[in-house]
């Protein structure tokens, strides 16, 4: 069985990571409220809008308590709910705590894993555009999310659309494609250069 680590996958990448249990994959899941207390029990129930907790079946997530202002203890945990060192990471971490947790777990991934980062368009500096991948050492696919305009307003992506874009850069990272940057919606062209 394939294992893939998503961090931020309990938000609006749980799509995502439903999407990668339905395919058979191992996901494990670090979130601050998968510990054994009431909060728990609601977070495995959790999904969309309109979602009816049903008795829990098929594949499910491997849920580790962890937070990322604790990069070290989040990348033991994590440790120990792997049986085999990660095929996947897929990250949405807010740009504060990116760097020192994506470095905590890179010692947990197979050599050649590829990584997903996605990025919020407001974490992106215009003169310096979308930074070069955290993890140089493994294959990178980036993501930027926009936003969608309907006439003179806007608004973010929602669940939905983050999910599936992010999935079809998930692909690409397991097709072996060379990475690359991607938006979704629309991005001002200048945060997408490099
Ligand atoms: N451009 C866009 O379209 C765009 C960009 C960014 C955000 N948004 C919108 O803004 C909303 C809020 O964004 P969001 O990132 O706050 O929500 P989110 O993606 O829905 O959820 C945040 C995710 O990060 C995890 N997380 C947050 N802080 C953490 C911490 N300290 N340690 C461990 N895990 C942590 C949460 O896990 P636990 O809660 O399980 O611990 C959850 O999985 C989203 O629902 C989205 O609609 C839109």
């Amino acid at each position: 069985m394939r294992t893939a680590l998503v961090l931020g996958g309990t938000g609006m990448l749980k799509g995502c990571a439903d999407e990668l249990l339905a395919q058979g994959w191992q996901v494990v899941l670090p979130s601050r409220r998968a510990g054994s207390g009431p909060g728990s029990a609601a977070l495995r129930a959790l999904g969309g809008r309109g979602h009816v907790p049903q008795e829990a079946q098929g594949n499910q997530p491997t849920l580790v308590e962890a937070d990322w202002s604790r990069p070290e203890e989040l990348a033991n945990r994590v440790r120990a709910a792997l049986k085999a060192p990660a095929d996947l990471l897929v990250a949405w971490v807010h740009a504060s705590y990116r760097v020192p947790v994506l470095e905590a777990v890179a010692p947990l991934l197979a050599p050649d894993a590829p990584v997903v980062e996605v990025h919020d368009i407001g974490d992106i500096n215009p003169r310096e555009g979308v930074r070069d991948p955290i993890l140089p050492g493994h294959p990178t696919q980036q993501v930027v999310l926009g936003f969608v305009r309907h006439g003179s307003t806007t608004r973010w992506l929602s669940h939905e659309e983050t999910s599936v874009g992010v999935l079809e850069a998930v692909h690409r990272a397991l097709d072996g494609k060379s990475p690359s940057i991607h938006q979704i919606g629309e991005v001002d062209t200048w945060a997408v250069r490099s």
